[in-house]
């Protein structure tokens, strides 16, 4: 398996450009299942996530095309895909498919909103904690689908006519039961109200995609979402949004190293909440006109406790990087983790750097160390992987990462962006 190697110390300088997010294309491409008209999308971004995803929409029937890039174009990040799925050829999600990605679980509202029927394997993905799917089965039963568990798969079938809108109170906010009923209710009968919802801008990018290809959706960006139901959607050309989770990684990255860095493309009013607590870092924050600019020249990284929250609060997937930072600051910090029950995995793997971590439940009491030190490491999830490149990045001498694969789920070229503003990072073929 590659690993990377990297070696710390050197402060960040230059640019780089954000692409486009993973957790909004995963869904846009599943709402390709909705028409049998082609939906355009700009910007996916070219990793391992999206191509597992590929292959379970193309098991269900999606054409699947990925245009050249333009004159111009040929540095930019992300790419531009059709997916066409004229019909569906099979409602079956196989566990070999669905059990690397718990997006992929996903699917079953656009099969089942088309289709009447979907038959999804029960999801795998990282391992941060035990990630039910009760609140999408939830959802769908009230939309009036009738659900089977047989053998390691959910069977669900829509009532006679299709799905029926309702009036569903989700008990607990939750992104992929928030974009999976969503999508179910564009094409049930009658108005469904979804209240609870999530308000991440995934979502928002998800609904805006729908409406173009002609849902009634309103509310969009808030906690209560209204859909009336229509027929049929059509084709739409949409643009996946900048990834608020690598702008925040990177400057993060930044805010540790030291260095200036403009991370060109991102949106600030993405990622309020984790740049408003950088700032409190010590690290300078400017919003420019065509990105995020971070800045840190010499001073001391000031400790700082967060509670990770849904949006917009600060985001659990920023949750490890941020801990990262913090094993260098000159006090005492409290990271409280409240949307995974066992996402500190990295907590151990921190700890080989001289990271001073204890944790108490969902609690993290970090004290930060003048000083990290490289060393070999691996880590279990995206997200914790990376928080290990940015201690690298900052601590004294070589690191290495082994088991990057996860890495590569969620992060395109990161070596190579990271690289180009002057850190010593390569990768090394396992
Ligand atoms: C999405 O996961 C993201 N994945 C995650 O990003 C992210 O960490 C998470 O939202 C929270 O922001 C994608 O968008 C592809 P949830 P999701 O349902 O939808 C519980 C990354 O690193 N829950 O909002 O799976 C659940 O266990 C990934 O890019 C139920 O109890 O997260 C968790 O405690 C990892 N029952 C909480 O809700 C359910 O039926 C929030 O999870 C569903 C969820």
């Amino acid at each position: 398996m590659d690993r990377i190697r990297l070696v710390g110390g050197n402060e960040l300088r230059g640019e780089i450009p954000i692409s486009g997010a993973k957790n909004a294309a995963l869904p846009l491409m599943i709402a390709s299942l909705l028409t049998d008209e082609p939906l355009v999308l700009q910007n996916v971004p070219r990793l391992a996530d999206v191509k597992q995803l590929e292959r379970i929409l193309e098991n269900h029937g999606v054409d699947i095309a990925v245009h050249g890039r333009r004159r111009g174009e040929e540095d930019a990040v992300g790419q531009r895909m059709t997916f066409h799925a004229a019909d569906i050829v099979d409602t079956t999600a196989p566990y070999d498919l669905v059990s690397k990605m718990r997006a992929s679980f996903w699917v079953i509202g656009p099969l089942l909103a088309r289709c009447h029927e979907a038959r999804v394997s029960l999801p795998g993905g990282c391992a941060i904690g035990t990630r039910p799917v009760d609140l999408f089965l939830f959802g769908l039963k009230q939309l009036g689908a009738t659900i089977d568990i047989d053998d390691g798969y959910v069977v669900a079938r829509a009532p006679k006519g299709g799905l029926r809108g309702a009036h569903i109170v989700f008990p607990k906010v939750s992104v992929g039961a928030t974009h999976t009923i969503l999508m179910a209710a564009t094409l049930a009968k009658g108005t469904t109200i979804i209240e609870n919802a999530a308000q991440e801008p995934e979502i928002t990018n998800v609904a805006e995609c729908l409406v173009a290809m002609g849902a009634d959706i309103t509310g969009i960006g808030t906690r209560t979402l209204k859909v009336v139901g229509v027929d049929r959607l059509h084709g739409a050309s949409v643009d996946v949004i900048p990834d608020r989770i690598e702008t925040g990684t990177f400057a993060m990255a930044t805010a540790m190293t030291g260095g200036d860095v403009l991370l060109r493309g991102a949106r600030a009013e993405h990622l309020d909440a984790a740049l408003a607590i950088l700032g409190q870092t010590g690290a300078q924050i400017s919003v420019e006109g065509n990105g995020i600019r971070v800045r840190r020249n010499g001073n001391g990284i000031q400790p700082v406790d967060v509670d990770t929250d849904p949006f917009p609060g600060f985001p659990t997937d920023l949750q490890a990087q941020f801990m990262a930072l913090m094993t260098m600051s000159t006090g005492v910090s409290k990271i409280r983790e409240t949307i995974f029950e066992n996402r500190y995995m990295h907590v151990a793997e921190l700890a080989r750097f001289g990271a001073d971590i204890h944790v108490d439940g969902q609690l993290a009491t970090i004290t930060g160390k003048s000083q990290l030190k490289g060393a070999q490491v691996m880590a279990t999830d995206l997200r914790a992987s990376v928080s290990l490149v940015i201690a690298g990045l900052a601590a004294r001498g070589e690191t290495v990462v082994n088991r990057i694969y996860h890495l590569d789920r969620g992060f395109e070229r990161l070596e190579d962006k990271l690289s180009r503003c002057g850190a010593e990072i390569e990768r090394l073929a396992g």
